[in-house]
Formats: C-alpha cells, sequence, structure tokens
C-alpha cells in the first residue's frame, strides 16, 4: 500500500489523464455510448496527485466525486475531448488516454428529437470515424520527451493473440507505453479490480497482477517515471 511515505517522483511534472466513455448525440436527447466507468482514469489522477504531479483530468460522462488536487475539465463528445487533451498534451510531461472515445459518431445531429414514423420503419443511422487522439499525440509530439501511453481492452482473434493484436497496436498507435486488458474472459467494466501488461515501445513488458485499479495506476506511473527526462 502506499500512503505517507510515497516518494514524490512526479513533482513538477504536469500529466494530463482522460476518463470515462465518450457520448456521440444523435439528437437533443440520445446518444451511442459506451460502458467506460472512468473508475481506472480516476486512480491514475488520484495516484498522480499523490506522487507530486500537477494533474489535469479530462473527464467524459462520470459520474465519479472529483479527486482532491487534482484540475477536472469536463467533456461528453470525442471532439470535445480531442479539443481539450492535444492543446494540454502541448505542455505535458505525460498524457495517460485511459478514458474509451467513441470510434464513431452519426454522420448527422437532428436538432429536433427524431420522432418514431407510424408506419413501423426504423431510421439508419449512419456514422463516420472520430479522431484517433492518442495516434495524434504521438505522432504530433510538439514537445520532446513527453511519455505518451494508451489503454487496450482486447480479445485474441484467429489473427493474433492478445499480445500480438497489443504489439500491433502500440507501433500503429506510436505511443511509448500500452497498458492491455485481457478482455477474453468477461467485462471488466465498472470492476474495482484490472489486471495488466504495460507494454513499452522499447520492447519491455511489465506483468501487473490482479488488484485494485490505484495498484495498477502506480504501476503505470512506476513506468512513465523512468522514461521522464530529467
Ligand atoms: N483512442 C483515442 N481516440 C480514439 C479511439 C481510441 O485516443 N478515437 C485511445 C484510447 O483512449 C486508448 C487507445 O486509443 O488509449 C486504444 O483504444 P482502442 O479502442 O483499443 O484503439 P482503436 O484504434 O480504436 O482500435 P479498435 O479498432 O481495436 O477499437
Ligand atoms: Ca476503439
Amino acid at each position: 500500500a502506499r500512503g505517507a511515505g510515497t516518494a514524490q517522483d512526479l513533482a513538477g511534472r504536469h500529466v494530463v489523464v482522460s476518463a470515462g466513455g465518450t457520448r456521440e448525440y444523435l439528437d437533443p436527447v440520445r446518444f451511442l455510448g459506451n460502458r467506460s466507468s472512468g473508475l481506472q482514469g480516476y486512480a491514475l489522477a488520484r495516484a498522480a496527485a499523490a506522487r507530486g504531479a500537477e494533474v489535469t483530468l479530462v473527464a467524459a460522462n462520470t459520474s465519479l466525486p472529483d479527486p482532491a488536487g487534482v484540475k477536472v475539465v469536463r467533456v461528453e463528445t470525442t471532439g470535445q475531448l480531442r479539443d481539450v487533451v492535444v492543446p494540454a498534451a502541448a505542455s505535458a510531461d505525460a498524457v495517460v488516454m485511459a478514458a474509451a472515445p467513441a470510434d464513431f459518431r452519426p454522420l448527422a445531429v437532428s436538432d429536433a428529437k427524431i420522432k418514431k414514423a407510424s408506419d413501423g420503419s426504423a431510421p439508419a443511422i449512419e456514422l463516420q470515424q472520430n479522431p484517433d487522439i492518442l495516434h495524434e499525440i504521438s505522432t504530433s509530439r510538439p514537445r520532446a520527451g513527453t511519455v505518451v501511453v494508451g489503454f487496450a481492452a482486447e480479445t485474441g482473434d484467429e489473427t493474433g493473440s492478445v499480445l500480438d493484436l497489443a504489439r500491433a497496436k502500440l507501433a500503429r498507435k506510436g505511443c511509448d507505453l500500452l497498458v492491455v486488458n485481457d478482455v477474453s474472459g468477461g467485462a471488466v467494466f465498472g470492476s474495482p479490480d484490472n489486471e495488466a501488461v504495460i507494454l513499452g515501445a522499447d520492447g519491455t513488458a511489465t506483468d501487473v497482477p490482479r488488484g485494485s485499479k490505484s495498484a495498477l495506476a502506480h504501476a503505470i506511473w512506476d513506468q512513465v517515471a523512468r522514461r521522464l527526462q530529467d
């Protein structure tokens, strides 16, 4: 457990953490969403603050209390998340994308509530891709030395194992660290626990055994701290 003796190894650092799941509106009252609770992102924000960092937490649709000593910015859509995280990343020592941004949004958002047709027909929802925030931050690198961290929840498939797919995603995204959850066994959403492998672009793989989201958060900051330049 970490408590009074927590190392202040992030003192003087500014870190940006995203959390929660985005909503993509169809009309003023309806949206496409996902089940991300934000718990892991909030645990990351709390752990970084405990280690002395100045923390900006960008929270998408979470219903969790603001962590003490953390600047919280609330957003709803992937577009809004991008518009907050990308500028914040420009002056950050580390960016951790723990949020689940929706990959797609409706092509059109209706200004008025969509009404049900009397003939029993249903509208088709056409989607377009959202910006990839992690990819944008990782490839633009406005500031040398920023450590960029992504998350991936994977199940293996016929093209590869969980770790094969995760290694490919790490390379595709261009981030420095990828925190990989194997979700083949079932849902992790809203669970107090997590287990993961933290892959480094430098080839490292760190197993984090099943434990609290706080323990995983500290294991992630351990990896970030050792990569930060002096
Ligand atoms: N991510 C992001 N912007 C998006 C989608 C995802 O920044 N529009 C980030 C997530 O926050 C996460 C990482 O990218 O840190 C991986 O998300 P994931 O959904 O696994 O990646 P995708 O490229 O969307 O791949 P997939 O087709 O497997 O969903
Ligand atoms: Ca995705």
